[in-house]
């Protein structure tokens, strides 16, 4: 199946690129007391600024770690920081570590390691979203599942309720399938009910149906009464380019040799789409979260290299922040086995000059 994982992205409102708010070192890990700032007083447009410029960190969506080929080290979140990356997005399949009966219990151990990491995130001043990746059967069969995935964001928000607001819930990743619009659109306000009985303010991050699509944003309903959410929506258009010879894409290796040269008829389009987010997003008065955009390493590097910094630049110009698709696999901007960047990547990504 053709999966278009079009975005959409909201609205610009303040510059994401440069982070407003940096924690102090003393809320960096969990105290008895909150020590969350009221996030009335900072506004969730500076939460979302604080996203700024960030990558995925894949490797905890796979059915179990390592998997799919990534460990989770500490080299990788020091290699995040010093290049000057904001924020890191953390795809969690929390759905393969918890009891299939209720009370739906996630296991300890892959708490405490999904811990470790937002620990990592958080000792270098990087802003952390916690996304719940790859619960598939949601997505198939939703009715079945919604009880166990609102109890697992009530064990989550439970467990991060004194966590700085760095810490940001992201309700699940790119919804599809059965998850209608309008299924989708009533366990977001479920799931948001039960998020804010232990979070009242922590900024939470949520994408329309289509596997986030950006024209589906238009179907998005959130509470109007919550303040503290932020739309989210993933990028990856051109489709044949950015996801050709994909092994999880049947057909995809006709796409082969795609390129992307950034001509104006090919900017024009995604300008296009994201300022249809920009407007959907101003109207909604909430701030985007580019949560994914990427082209897999079977593109030229030319073009990955222009297209990853077109997209990263219009995402700026609208004030979304944004995450990379992702840091060490298949669409990497990092190559893990000689420890060293993908230099053209990381450049399209954060220039060298800072704008
Ligand atoms: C999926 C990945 C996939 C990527 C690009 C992500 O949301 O979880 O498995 O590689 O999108 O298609």
């Amino acid at each position: 199946m053709l999966v278009i994982i079009v975005a959409a992205a909201c609205a610009g409102q303040e510059s994401a690129a440069s982070p407003a708010l940096s924690p102090s070192p003393d809320r960096l890990v969990p105290s008895a007391t909150p020590v969350v700032t009221p996030a009335e007083s900072v506004s969730v447009f500076a939460w979302n600024a604080r996203l700024g410029r960030g990558v995925n960190l894949s490797a905890l969506e796979a059915p179990q770690e390592g998997e799919w080929g990534i460990t989770l080290q500490e080299e990788y979140f020091d290699k995040v920081a010093e290049a000057g990356f904001d924020s890191i997005r953390l795809p969690v399949r929390f759905s393969a570590h918890a009891d299939p009966e209720p009370p739906y219990t996630i296991s300890p151990a892959f708490l405490a390691r999904v811990d470790w990491a937002v620990q990592q995130a958080l000792k270098r001043n990087l802003a952390i979203v916690l996304d719940m990746h790859h619960y598939l059967e949601m997505m198939d069969v939703p009715a079945q599942h919604k009880e166990r995935f609102l109890a697992l964001w009530g064990q989550i928000a439970e467990h991060y309720r004194d966590y700085p607001p760095e810490v940001m819930f992201e309700l699940l990743n790119e919804p599809n399938t059965a998850l209608s619009a309008s299924v989708w659109n009533e366990i977001v306000a479920e799931a948001l009910a039960v998020i804010r009985r232990t979070n009242p303010e922590r900024p939470v991050i949520v994408g329309p149906v289509n596997w986030n699509a950006f024209d589906a944003l238009p179907d998005l309903q959130l509470p109007p009464d919550d303040p503290y959410l932020i739309v989210t929506f993933h990028y990856y258009l051109p489709f044949p380019f950015t996801h050709q010879g994909a092994e999880w894409i049947e057909g995809s290796d006709a796409w082969l040799g795609t390129r992307w040269e950034g001509t104006p008829e090919e900017q024009k389009t995604i300008q296009e789409h994201f300022a249809q987010v920009a407007a959907w997003a101003r109207a909604q008065g909430r701030p985007v979260y580019l949560g994914e955009f990427g082209a897999y390493q079977k593109a030229d590097r030319a073009s990955r290299q222009r297209w990853t910094s077109f997209v990263a630049r219009q995402a700026e110009a609208n004030g979304f922040s944004w995450s990379y698709w992702e840091f060490c696999g298949s669409f990497g901007i990092y190559d893990p086995i000689r420890h060293a960047w993908r230099t053209e990547l990381l450049q399209a990504l954060l220039p060298p000059a800072r704008p």
